[in-house]
């Protein structure tokens, strides 16, 4: 499904780019995204929910990078931000403000105002509290705000702990139980035209059946609203399918997924939104790494490469498995090896007991399915300079952030 990495005689490419190219001249650790597999990951969508009102509006929270949003937009993707400053970001990249859907639980009067005042598509609001505030806001400033209220459909996503969201102990959404009451409520409210439903039970989903069943649990409270005179126009079932960090993992099954959403989102007569983040940017980027130092120690194999939780916290933060692949095939065997970065914590680590090839001080290796909760989540703990990122778009290749500087890190301070 994605196909975009591939060794050909011994190196590793992204589409027609030697990576080790790219490694040498832009320098490690550095991202890499390849424009056709994002290109591709959209389509799935587009062309699982053709002829459908729809939209589907790719999570920025996953990749943020101007370049990336940008190809997304011109592919016809919305967005769902998170922020005023994922806000910021869209609106740089040239999105159209009519696709954008603003989520989260602590949206803030400034960054509420600013989305009003751009003129997005809808509000997935998370607290009665919100749904006040935004229809002041509104009224304030002449708009009608289009809102959904976020439900949680108490559905176990059944993946890690930290990036599950949809039981009623987490502190999304409004309890399906609960959530009626509020429409009904809130239907009242002036300046807000409270048309939608949205959901999200969480992420890296590899069964879509959870997906499925909190979908219809969505129709149904629809249903419920509709007989009670409150007509909802669209449903935002969120982002959520996984993608395969393991070679050996599945692929979800997508085209099951978008069939089903499709044929209730058809039976309800409402605009489909999903969020998909993961699935689109994931396996579209990977992390160019280079071998800083082997050493061997508690009867164990340490890689010391040049990239580490600040490039990359998933391993230290969820225990993530991400493959390791050699830039180019040097052909020396294979061993077992933590590979592990310069930060000072012991959860600085990209893989444990890891087999791989045989590698050595200034060889590289590509650490894949990088390209979604990857540079965004990166920090400058250690004083590290956050890494460049780069676009291959067939045999081309640019660079599409730069490499921060020591300057950018002190940018702001006063001494
Ligand atoms: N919509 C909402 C409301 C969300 O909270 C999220 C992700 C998405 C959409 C996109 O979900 P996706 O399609 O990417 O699964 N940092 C974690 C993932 C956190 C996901 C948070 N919410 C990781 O690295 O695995």
């Amino acid at each position: 499904m994605n196909g975009a990495f591939e060794y050909r005689d011994g190196l590793l490419f992204c589409e027609q780019v030697d990576l080790t190219e790219v490694a040498a001249r832009a320098g490690t650790p550095c991202y890499v995204y390849s424009a056709g597999a994002l290109r591709r990951a959209f389509g799935v969508f587009e062309e699982g929910l053709a002829g459908l009102p729809h939209l589907v509006c790719f999570a920025v929270k996953a990749n943020g990078n101007l370049a990336v949003l940008r190809l997304l937009a011109e592919a016809g993707a919305g967005f769902d931000i998170v922020s005023g400053g994922e806000l910021f970001r869209v609106l740089r990249a040239g999105a159209d403000p009519a696709k954008i859907v603003f989520s989260g639980v602590g949206k803030t009067r400034e960054e509420i105002e600013a989305a009003l005042q751009a003129g997005i598509h809808s509000f997935n609001c998370e607290s009665e509290a919100e749904l006040m505030l935004l229809s002041s806001l509104a009224q304030h400033l002449g708009k009608t705000a289009r809102a959904a209220i976020r439900v949680n459909p108490d559905v176990d996503a059944a993946t890690h702990p930290y990036i599950s969201t949809g039981l009623k102990r987490h502190k999304f959404g409004i309890d399906i139980a609960e959530a009626e009451q509020l429409y009904v409520r809130a239907a009242e409210l002036p300046g807000l035209a409270l048309e939608g439903a949205s959901c999200h039970i969480g992420s890296q989903l590899l069964d879509v059946a959870p997906l499925i069943e909190a979908a219809e649990r969505m129709g149904a409270l629809v249903e419920r609203l509709r007989a009670r005179g409150i007509a909802l126009r669209f449903l935002d079932l969120g982002g959520g399918l996984g993608v395969p960090y393991r070679k050996d993992d599945p692929w979800p099954d997508v085209p099951r997924y978008l069939a089903a959403v499709r044929e209730l989102a058809e039976r309800l007569q409402v605009e489909l939104l999903l969020e998909p983040g993961r699935f689109i940017a994931g396996p579209a980027g990977t992390l160019l790494s280079r071998v800083l130092y082997r050493k061997t120690g508690g009867g164990k194999e340490f890689l010391i490469v040049d990239a580490s939780m600040t490039e990359l916290i998933r391993p230290a933060l969820y225990e993530a498995h991400h493959e390791m692949l050699p830039l180019r095939q040097p052909g020396r065997g294979r061993l077992v090896a933590d590979i592990v970065g310069p930060v000072c914590e012991s959860s600085d680590f990209l893989a444990e007991e890891r087999e791989i090839e045989n590698l050595l001080p200034g060889d590289y290796l590509a650490v894949m399915t990088a390209g979604a909760y990857g540079f965004v989540m990166a920090s400058n703990y250690n004083a590290r300079p956050r890494p460049c990122e780069v676009l291959v778009e067939g045999g081309r290749w640019r660079v599409v952030r730069q490499r921060e500087s020591h300057e950018d890190l002190v940018r702001g301070e006063e001494v």
